[in-house]
């Protein structure tokens, strides 16, 4: 690739001098980069510094008419590869979680459809306060890339995480999320001079100074600015050891590397999974791999209740000698999801869970170790497949993330899109004849935040449910989702019928080369022509 374009947004803390030398890396490994300065980044960099490092121009408000009439704020936030906080503040991820935009930096970050990467620094409380925490998590479902800040002293005394990572560290960070080799870390030796000069005598106290701790606290007024996380980040001492970079969480990528699967384990196949993660799954009692499969349904099927495939329900005929996904890892999502209420109510969707039980089931039969996500449904599991089953779409994105990294990833489950922000913990009760608010929040998008993540499988395909315009819609979609195809289906109910719970499907598919119409068919041959289209796809990756 040509050097990796990033808008660096850099917040108001100590920490934000180490942006400076961000630039700089960037800059040497023949990279773009555009800085948003925070008012309270502003406090502790100059645009100057910035500009001067960046050679490029340094945008610091959202009200700048000849930028708003040269390069609006919506196209500055789309024309990067990648979008870097740094320093992330503990202000600055409050308002990015709750989608403030009272700046030119959180318009950005609202306005954005390009990953996000996320470098906190904070005062080792602010770092574990409740609220950090959980908008750090909400950070993350949302597919934002939230680094782990270093542990450390800090100036005031206090011992933990908040340090702002090394800005090699950031570096690496930015190469592996866009696939490309950062280069080696400079020893010293090299001729190129660094911030020594420059940013020495921009920024008063740099770590090369050497500045005892205790200077960096006092600044008067600085601790009431909005934006002042990190003011009591220490300096790390010139030898002090690196930890070894926790990505935690989802991280984005724009290319993934997608390690293939452990080969297919006749112990880890054919059972059920509890939503409980981490336990060995249980196999079934009485069930082996190899004589299970491809027996009738009445025979050896399993079902989640009775261990019976449903009447309706496909039975994919395993043949030895057909077998194109063997050693695939495939993951396959499925349902609805359901967004309690309250403890008798949800919000939920049409959804049967056939399309996805049909498509795991075809792609087991094919030889894939298949892991099955599934939201509630009345379906038994097919033959081979791992079956996790989840209720809300938080858990169904938890489990995605749990159950990566795959050779493919088919996400045909119809997650709710909101979920009410307060579930109540008993039953909502008539009062009079007014009817409760429901106030809505939106869920995570699963197949977004895969996409753009590290595990990003090497084909990645959604589902489109479209009521109109269902091919533009599609492409529309495969776009902004960031997968490799899109399998769009017309779920209007027609004539008293729809696909949604039905049996059968037309299906499109949107790849980049083009689009193939399917007539229609039953949604087990609509998952073999998917099946073989996948292990067509993979052969050829
Ligand atoms: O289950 P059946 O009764 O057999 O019906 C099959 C089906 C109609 C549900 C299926 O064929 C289908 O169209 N599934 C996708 C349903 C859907 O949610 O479409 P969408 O256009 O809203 O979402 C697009 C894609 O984003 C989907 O892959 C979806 O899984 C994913 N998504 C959506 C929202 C969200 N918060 N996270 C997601 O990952």
């Amino acid at each position: 690739m040509n050097g990796p374009r990033i808008l660096l947004i850099v917040g108001g803390g100590i920490a934000a001098y180490k942006a400076c030398e961000l630039v700089r890396l960037i800059r040497k490994g023949a990279g773009e980069v555009t800085c948003v300065l925070t008012d309270g980044g502003a406090k502790f960099v100059t645009p100057l510094a910035l500009a001067a490092l960046s050679e490029n121009p340094v945008h610091t408000t959202l009200w700048d008419l000849k930028n708003e009439v040269e390069m609006g704020h919506i196209q500055l936030s789309r024309q990067a590869d990648l979008i870097v906080v740094c320093p992330a503040t503990a202000n600055l991820l409050a308002k990015m979680t709750t989608g403030i935009a009272d700046d030119l930096a959180t318009t950005l970050l609202l306005a954005t459809d390009k990953p996000v990467l996320a470098v906190p620094a904070m005062n080792v409380k602010m770092w574990q306060h409740a609220a950090t925490a959980r908008n750090i998590e909400a950070l993350r479902a949302a597919g934002v890339v939230v680094m782990q800040p270093d542990e450390g002293t800090m100036a005031c005394g206090e011992f933990g995480p908040g340090r702002l990572p090394e800005p090699f560290a950031v570096w690496h960070q930015i190469a592996e999320l866009l696939g490309f080799d950062p280069g080696a870390e400079d020893d010293g030796n090299s001729e190129d001079p660094g911030l020594g000069g420059l940013s020495a005598s921009l920024i008063s106290r740099s770590k090369k100074q050497g500045k005892p701790l205790e200077d960096l606290s006092g600044e008067g007024e600085l601790p009431e600015m909005a934006d002042a996380g990190p003011l009591l980040e220490e300096l790390p001492p010139e030898d002090a050891p690196q930890p070894p970079l926790d990505l935690g969480g989802p991280v984005l990528a724009r290319k993934g590397r997608a390690k293939s699967a452990p080969p297919t384990d006749p112990e880890a196949i054919n059972h059920l999974v509890a939503a409980k993660q981490g336990a060995a799954p249980e196999p079934i009692e009485g069930d082996s791999f190899g004589i299970s499969v491809g027996l009738s349904a009445a025979a050896s099927g399993t079902s989640s209740e009775t261990g019976e495939l449903l009447a309706d329900q496909p039975n994919f005929a395993f043949d030895p000698d057909n077998q194109p996904l063997l050693g695939k890892h495939i993951l396959v999502t499925a349902g609805p999801t359901h967004e309690p209420i309250d403890p008798v109510r949800y919000i939920a969707n049409r959804s049967s869970g056939k399309q996805g039980y049909a498509i795991a089931g075809a792609a087991a039969a094919a030889g894939a170790q298949v892991t099955l996500i599934s939201g509630p449904v009345n379906l038994a599991t097919p033959r081979g497949v791992d079956r996790v089953d989840v209720e809300t779409a938080r858990q169904m994105a938890d489990a995605v993330k749990k159950a990566l990294p795959a050779d493919a990833a088919i996400m045909v489950a119809a997650v709710a899109d909101w979920r009410t922000t307060d579930s109540y913990g008993e039953k909502i009760k008539k009062r009079g004849s007014a009817p409760p608010a429901l106030m809505l929040t939106e869920n995570p998008d699963i197949l977004a935040s895969v996409s753009a993540g590290k595990q990003r499988p090497k084909l990645l395909i959604g589902f489109a449910a479209e009521t109109e315009d269902v091919l533009d819609n599609a492409k529309e979609k495969r776009k902004r989702k960031g997968v490799d195809w899109i399998v769009a289906n017309d779920v209007s109910s027609r004539g008293g019928k729809s696909v949604m719970g039905g049996d059968a499907n037309i299906i499109h598919i949107v790849t980049p080369g083009g689009i193939e119409s399917l007539p229609e068919m039953s949604k087990a041959d609509v998952a073999r022509a998917l099946v073989e289209r996948i292990a067509d796809a993979l052969s050829k990756k």
